[in-house]
């Protein structure tokens, strides 16, 4: 992971430091930590001379942009109406028994973090979930416990 100044100074660096480019240097910082902190709002404010609070409505609205410590995997299950119907919450309950953790936890071993998400846009084949940008469709209890295992090896 990089330090922190150095991620909002290369991530500003790289996109610019008109408000136009905030979202993507929010992205580019959120990539190297994992997660957007206090003073990344504020580091990020200071170098594009935004106010902390533009920049925190900015990252809060985004919930793809986390503003608390995850693990370095983030796994997302869909939990609109046509996963709902498809059978997200065995998806769900799955992933929670396999990983020993409930919803909104990380692993103990930092290395995923069980959250929900609104459509991901693979209603037709659902259920469905992302793991960080990766998306999994045609989703089934087994298959989510043959994934997790892919990432722990
Ligand atoms: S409803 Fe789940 S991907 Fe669209």
């Amino acid at each position: 992971m990089l330090r922190q100044d150095s991620a909002v100074k290369i991530a500003v660096e790289k996109h610019g430091k008109e408000r136009k480019h905030l979202l993507p240097v929010l992205q580019e910082v959120k990539r190297a930590k994992n997660y957007l902190s206090r003073s990344d709002i504020s580091d990020v404010a200071a170098e594009m001379g935004l106010s902390s609070a533009h920049v925190y409505g900015v990252a809060s609205f985004y919930h793809f942009l986390d503003l608390e410590e995850r693990g370095r995997n983030i796994i997302w299950v869909c939990k609109t109406i046509s996963c709902y119907m498809k059978g997200a919450n065995d998806i769900l309950l799955a992933l929670e028994e396999a990983l020993k953790i409930r919803l909104g936890e990380t692993t103990s071993d930092g290395k995923f973090t069980l959250l929900q998400t609104n459509c991901i846009g693979w209603c037709h084949k659902g259920p469905a979930m992302l793991i960080n940008d990766q998306p999994y469709t045609d989703l089934t209890p087994e298959k989510v416990v043959e994934i997790i295992h892919e990432y722990n090896q």
